[in-house]
């Protein structure tokens, strides 16, 4: 199945994508652990993970004692997410249409430039009050640029903003591959496509709260 809808659209259900998202996890920890930061996450929490893909970011509230719950537009993706992730909940469903809340958080770890365009409003009508977002993205080579829906720090600063979400900051992670990613051509190049190489590579954080 082909989800397009941007310039970088592709099969979510190819199993070659998906051992490369394998692969990249540990690289990806300090990420996610500055998402769940972000919201300030709190043990019996609600929590959303939008776009949750292989369910890495859902898994690690869970593990901070988060109420999780992860979804993704492929059924299968949340299937797989199931499996390697028991202890939490996974559905699949378009980030557009999101479960009912209200959500204590909503995170989404490298979707949101993949979402269809009414996302933040949809997910804004679910937040509780004083419920909080936050997004990881990686900034186009060219921060004043758009690359293959990679967007820099002030389309998503501004996005939010006008759709109403309070506060919106932007906070930067830096990245660094390791064990057998280091060695894999493919992500090596899609890396050093986004940025300006693979040891020194830095995610955008983008986070608000809801009035
Ligand atoms: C780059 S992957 C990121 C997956 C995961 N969040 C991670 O960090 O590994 C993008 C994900 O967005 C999902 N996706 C694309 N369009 C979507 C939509 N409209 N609603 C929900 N998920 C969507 C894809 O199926 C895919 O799992």
């Amino acid at each position: 199945m082909t989800h397009k809808g941007h310039p970088g659209h592709r099969d979510w259900d190819d199993e070659t994508t998906w051992a490369k998202e394998r692969l990249l996890e540990p690289a990806l920890v300090p990420v996610t652990e500055a998402l769940l930061d972000a919201v300030r996450i709190r043990p019996g929490e609600r929590l959303l993970d939008l776009a949750c893909g292989l369910g890495q970011t859902a898994a690690a509230a869970t593990a901070r004692g988060a109420d999780a719950l992860g979804i993704d537009l492929s059924r299968n993706r949340t299937a797989a997410a199931r499996e390697r992730f028991p202890g939490t909940r996974f559905e699949a469903a378009d980030a557009s249409t999101p479960p009912a809340g209200p959500w204590d958080a909503v995170v989404c770890r490298f979707g949101a430039h993949h979402l269809p365009e009414g996302w933040a409003q949809a997910i804004h009508a679910v937040l509780a009050s004083g419920g909080r977002l936050a997004i990881a993205e990686w900034p186009p080579k060219d921060e004043r640029d758009e690359q293959n829906g990679m967007r820099p720090a002030g389309h998503w600063q501004t996005k939010l903003g006008e759709t109403g979400y309070q506060e919106v900051r932007v906070d930067r992670v830096p990245t660094r591959l390791a064990g057998p990613a280091r060695q894999d051509p493919e992500i090596k190049e899609k890396l050093t496509d986004f940025g300006p190489g693979l040891e020194d590579r830095e995610c955008l954080i983008i986070s608000a709260w809801k009035r």
